[in-house]
């Protein structure tokens, strides 16, 4: 239990926060680490601003989808404002636009937050949630053409920061056949602002920006890279993630009366709830990667394979392996959700996405528990979140481990999963709605 006093001041510092990252109509993930705008991260961003101004919280996702490319991508990242020696900046990305962005995408969590949002600020949201919707269809069209051409069922990832997930150890085998012989040499900017051991070592570095050559060299042209790119991998993360946005799209379009983007999302839908199966490890019992390319399913859990609670219903057998799984997990640790299987030796409790525990992670994979009827789970989950906040403050993420807390500070999705679902005033609220 946190004392009603600690709960005061660490609301008030969220929304502190999320104001001082405020950039104007975008918010930073944090400042100095990442100063542009981030493409999941504003999303679940604007879940935190909605707790104390709902029209700011609108403008956050407008923002995003402003950026939206003409084949329908919205990018992971925008550069709307130059900032000297972030790395990789427009000039490695080479978006040919204006505002210069990345060449890839991220988790689109954006549909999921815009039903969200609709469903609890008062007020009619037609007007403002048409125009998204059929920037968000383009997007999820965008998916099925680009990252799954061959209607297969899964889309994938050509580089490892698309899953937003950046440095699992998912990764590192398929990373393997990427060939790093012509990148050169360059500066990272990370390890001079956050401890190098929290943050990817150099040869992972390599692998990241032979990928962005490759993308760049081809003009991000999606065909090209569907069919060369030397990375093209499924993962659980991303593909849940968006089975849900195509649920929550589908419940939207039909609320504000878009029969056609109702269809549409029903029939991507149809296809990524099948394909989906194909990420089943027998093995792992539970959903992993799959490495396109080379034909090789990974068979470790990481926090991504529980999100398929979260991605739709699942059925009662693989339901119950997901909870003894959560369970067995949370054994070894003290705080849930690592990000990667703590009994693995590739674990390491502070290195990014190796292990740590990210606050946004876990209200996606307590969404789902709680669907699914295990709110005992999805409290776990908030309680270990809250716990984690009220121990080390609004890190970017935690060792499951310590609870020490690790990379950016005064971190923007940390902040709003606090205000809109950790802390206790906010669960008290929807105790009471
Ligand atoms: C890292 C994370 C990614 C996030 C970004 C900004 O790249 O892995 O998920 O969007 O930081 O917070």
């Amino acid at each position: 239990m946190i004392d009603p006093e600690t709960v005061t001041r660490l609301d008030a510092q969220a929304q502190q926060i999320l104001r001082a990252n405020d950039k104007g109509g975008y918010t930073v993930p944090t400042k100095g680490l990442y100063p542009f705008q981030w493409n999941w991260d504003s999303a679940l961003t604007a879940l935190g601003i909605a707790c104390f101004d709902a029209d700011r919280a609108w403008q956050e996702i407008e923002k995003l989808l402003s950026a939206q490319w003409d084949n329908g991508m919205v990018p992971h990242i925008v550069f709307w404002q130059h900032e000297e020696g972030y790395f990789p900046g427009p000039g490695e990305w080479r978006s040919e636009r204006t505002p210069p962005t990345s060449g890839i995408t991220q988790p689109p969590v954006a549909a999921t937050v815009v039903r969200q949002l609709a469903s609890f600020l008062p007020g009619d949201h037609g007007a403002r949630v048409t125009p998204m919707l059929h920037a968000l269809d383009r997007w999820h069209q965008w998916f099925a053409n680009a990252r799954d051409p061959d209607g297969i069922g899964v889309v994938a990832i050509m580089h490892p920061w698309e899953s937003g997930r950046d440095n699992l150890p998912d990764w590192d085998a398929p990373l393997a056949h990427v060939d790093t012989s012509s990148v050169g040499a360059f500066m990272r900017r990370d390890i001079q602002l956050v401890n190098a051991a929290e943050r990817p070592v150099n040869d992972d570095y390599n692998h990241y920006m032979a990928l962005v050559q490759f993308g760049r060299t081809c003009q991000w042209d999606v065909k090209t890279i569907a069919e060369k790119c030397p990375f093209w991998v499924a993962e659980p993360g991303m593909n849940a993630i968006l089975r849900r946005a195509e649920r929550d799209m589908i419940a939207l379009a039909m609320q504000f009366n878009l029969p056609s983007i109702a269809a549409r999302a029903t029939r991507r839908l149809a296809r990524l709830d099948h394909g989906f199966n194909q990420l089943w490890s027998n093995i792992a019992q539970g959903y992993t990667t799959l490495d396109l390319r080379n034909k090789k399913l990974e068979h470790r859990l990481s926090s991504g394979s529980w999100l398929s609670l979260y991605g739709g219903p699942e059925n009662d057998i693989r339901a119950k392996s997901h909870y003894f799984n959560l369970i067995e997990w949370r054994q070894k640790i003290r705080f849930a959700l690592p990000s990667f299987d703590p009994g693995d030796p590739a674990f390491d409790d502070i290195r990014y996405w190796r292990g740590p525990v990210w606050a946004m992670i876990n209200w996606m994979v307590a969404t789902g528990l709680a669907e699914h009827g295990r709110p005992d789970l999805a409290s776990l989950l908030a309680d270990d979140t809250a716990a984690l906040i009220e121990q080390s403050a609004f890190r970017e993420y935690f060792s499951p481990v310590t609870g020490k807390g690790g990379g950016g500070k005064d971190f923007s999705w940390t902040a709003a999963m606090w205000l809109y679902w950790a802390s206790p005033s906010a669960r008290q609220k929807t105790e009471t709605q």
